[in-house]
């Protein structure tokens, strides 16, 4: 569906993806996540044949963008939201893209409808908020009701409504047999929407995987925090130390965090000593987790 073979591009001494191979597959939404600067929106644009590849090659369909006769019934992408001209209503907008593929206007209003603009659909794009923009470039996208959808970080700016009504409606594409690709920070969101991840790292893949894979690496049962209250948390953190656990007591509270230990070893060690515990709970694994520790080496800016 798309694929991309040794796929580079430098700008001038800048690498910014390099030698990177992957294949999207229909019928899953495949999430792109890498940290800032990574190479994941030069990717879709080297896709969307808005930037030309130095080396390799990316391909949808078996051929290039620019190759395809009719582009938006292949691919709708949303790439920069803020890439209308302002002076435009919504409709008018819509309607000048879908007259280059005879698209009727049946269509613009439907596309309107589905992404709750209806109501704006003749007011100008100038003064549309961030999320009405941002639901503009959905529109767009979805206008030659394409095979592929390719949506970089489309719920930024979104209320938490259009979050959801996003991540259902890309499942509900996947499900049906098509391809979609997602870039997007919320790493909550993603392990809600994607089926398969791609993490790029200073221009190069650095995982490709299905999620639930992605999730499970990110540090083993036993490697995970521990957290327990009782209300003898000082004398349990001192058991648990001498037992070669670390711990950290939180101030004016009975909980304490515990690391190398896992849960059963400190309900152990507090049953053995008679010392009532409250609760009890290994956090679970998480998608940020995984993605923090995948990534930690290819940060190009970090925070102070
Ligand atoms: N037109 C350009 N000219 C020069 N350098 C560029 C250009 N476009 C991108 N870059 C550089 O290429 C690298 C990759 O940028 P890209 O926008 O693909 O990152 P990204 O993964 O989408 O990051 P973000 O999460 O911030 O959106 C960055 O270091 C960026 O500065
Ligand atoms: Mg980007």
């Amino acid at each position: 569906m798309i694929e991309a073979r040794h796929l580079s591009k430098r700008y001038g001494t800048k690498t910014a993806v390099n030698d990177v191979t992957f294949s999207l597959t229909p019928g899953q939404v495949t999430g792109f996540l890498g940290p800032n600067g990574a190479g994941k929106s030069t990717t879709m644009r080297m896709l969307m044949g808005l930037d030309r590849p130095t080396s390799g090659s990316i391909t949808v369909l078996g051929k290039p963008y620019a190759e395809h006769r009719n582009p938006l019934n292949v691919v709708g992408a949303l790439l920069d939201a803020k890439g209308v001209h302002p002076g435009r209503s919504a409709r008018s907008h819509l309607r000048a893209l879908a007259a280059t593929h005879a698209i009727s206007d049946a269509r613009v209003n439907e596309v309107l409808h589905l992404t709750g603009l209806a109501s704006v659909a003749n007011k100008r794009v100038g003064g549309f908020s961030l999320g009405m923009g941002q639901r503009l470039g959905i529109a767009a996208a979805l206008l030659g009701d394409p095979q592929v959808l390719v949506l970089d970080e489309p719920v930024n700016g979104l209320d938490p409504d259009g979050v959801l009504w996003v991540r259902n409606f890309v499942r509900d594409y996947a499900a049906q047999g098509r391809t979609v690709r997602l870039s997007s920070h919320l790493m909550s969101e993603m392990a809600q929407t994607a089926d398969h991840v791609i993490v790029l790292g200073r221009g190069s893949v650095i995982a490709d995987a299905p999620i639930t894979e992605l999730i499970a690496s990110g540090g083993t049962q036993a490697q995970r925090l521990v957290r327990v209250s009782s209300p003898e948390s000082i004398r349990l953190g001192e058991l648990l130390r001498a037992e070669g656990a670390r711990s950290t007591q939180h101030s004016d509270t009975d909980e304490l965090q515990i690391e190398a230990m896992p849960a059963e070893r400190v309900g152990e060690i507090a049953a053995a000593h008679g010392i009532v515990l409250h609760s009890l709970v290994t956090e679970a694994a998480s998608l940020e987790q995984a993605y923090l520790e995948l990534t930690r080496g290819e940060l190009e800016y970090a925070a102070a």
